[in-house]
């Protein structure tokens, strides 16, 4: 009888631990990004135009898209980018398609171009912000 009252508080002490730990994961605190500020179309216009951008110093946005309407460089003209943008992917908001386009560029791919044509280390190289700041310039871009 001793023992299996041992056992049964064997047993019980460990659920216990397992949902302390269970617990201990959730309530862990998770790392809190300082908060973005709205995308600065002055910066983003300054970042579009670098000939070398992020952190692993890559060519910039304008080695590939030109701003003139119809010059297609390695990637499309994004003379009209930010009036296009809201009806590139059905139910997509022109915000949403210009950041995605930018860090995982392979997820939509523009008609004519091929997959793997645009840069896509950009998710990696620019911060968040920057990210913020060149979609809010390609939207200006009517
Ligand atoms: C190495 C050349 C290259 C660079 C550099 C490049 N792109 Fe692209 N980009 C492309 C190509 C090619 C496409 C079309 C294929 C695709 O959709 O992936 C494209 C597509 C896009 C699109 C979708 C356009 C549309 O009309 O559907 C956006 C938005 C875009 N790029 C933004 C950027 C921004 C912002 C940068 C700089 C941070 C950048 N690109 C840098 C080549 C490039």
């Amino acid at each position: 009888m001793k023992r299996i009252l041992l056992f049964l508080m064997i047993v019980g002490a460990m659920s216990l631990a397992a949902c302390g730990n269970e617990s201990e994961t959730i309530d862990a605190p998770t790392p809190t990004e300082a908060p973005l500020e709205p995308g600065d179309a002055v910066r983003g216009e300054k970042l579009y135009k670098q000939t070398i951008i992020g952190t692993a110093n890559s060519a910039g946005c304008a080695a590939c898209h030109s701003l003139e309407p119809d010059v297609t460089l390695v990637g499309p003209s994004h003379a009209t980018i930010g009036a296009d943008a809201a009806s590139r992917v059905p139910g997509m908001s022109a915000e949403d398609f210009l950041r995605e386009s930018i860090i995982d560029p392979n997820a939509h791919i523009s008609d004519g171009f091929t997959v793997g044509a645009m840069y896509a280390n950009y998710g990696e190289e620019l911060s968040a912000q920057e990210i913020e700041d060149l979609v809010a310039y390609m939207l200006t871009l009517q």
